[in-house]
């Protein structure tokens, strides 16, 4: 399977969403990514479910929501109902992981789980074949424009080396700190979708940069 891009909208111009968004519409971009933070779970509160709701409106990708909130098993409906396509949810806010992968996908969702840094690939083993997708942060959540966390690359390794002893079907996405640069190496590590904040929006021209990680 041909990488998949996922910009994340947190990077994007909040003045001016719609002309970000109808970018992402004429780009190789696979899906969006939009990051909604509690304050809780992460030091730093960004947007919520109005604004998912507005952006799914005229946005033609699939939304790849990623929760940095704790008790995410309370807003399935209304990811759900705000136009989510694909719900990630931290591993260290799910004592119930399985139960509520099972809800995310009884609600009509593709279900995924995030790992932090600091969390051990070994511990999704029980998961895997449970989940669409495995989300592995490249920094510490909360904030986009960090310095990528080249033990990330190791994680995907053997994260991949999990997956295919397990014959899970799990895709493995990574967030935070991607570029063009690491971006090679997570992609030659087995990374299947990249997630690119500041590496999109903030170069001269978006689209193009896309283009440019979607062909790595
Ligand atoms: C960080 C978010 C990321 C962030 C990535 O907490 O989960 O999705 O937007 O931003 P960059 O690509 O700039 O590191
Ligand atoms: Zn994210």
């Amino acid at each position: 399977m041909k990488h998949k891009i996922s910009p994340s909208l947190l990077a994007a111009d909040f003045t001016n969403l719609a002309k970000d968004i109808e970018m992402i519409n004429r780009s190789e971009a696979d899906w969006l990514h939009l990051d909604i933070m509690d304050g809780v779970f992460v030091p730093n509160i960004s947007f919520g479910f109005p604004v998912i709701k507005s952006v799914s409106k005229i946005c033609k990708k699939p939304l790849d929501v990623h929760l940095m909130i704790v008790n995410p098993e309370k807003f399935i409906k209304e990811v759900k109902s705000a136009g989510g396509t694909i719900m990630n949810v931290h591993y260290e806010a799910c004592p119930h992981l399985h139960r509520i992968i099972q809800e995310i996908r009884e609600a009509g969702m593709e279900p995924a789980v995030t790992i932090n840094p600091a969390t051990p690939v070994c511990l999704l083993k029980d998961i895997l074949e449970d989940v669409y997708m495995v989300l592995i942060m490249g920094v510490n959540p909360g904030f986009g424009g960090q310095k990528f966390i080249r033990h990330t690359v190791d994680k995907v390794k053997e994260l991949r080396q999990l997956i295919d002893e397990t014959g899970s079907k799990a895709l493995i996405e990574v967030d935070g700190g991607v570029n063009l640069e690491t971006g090679i190496l997570l992609l030659e590590a087995g990374a299947d979708i990249l997630v690119a904040g500041n590496a999109v929006f903030a170069a001269p021209s978006p689209e193009e940069m896309i283009h440019q990680l979607k062909t790595l």
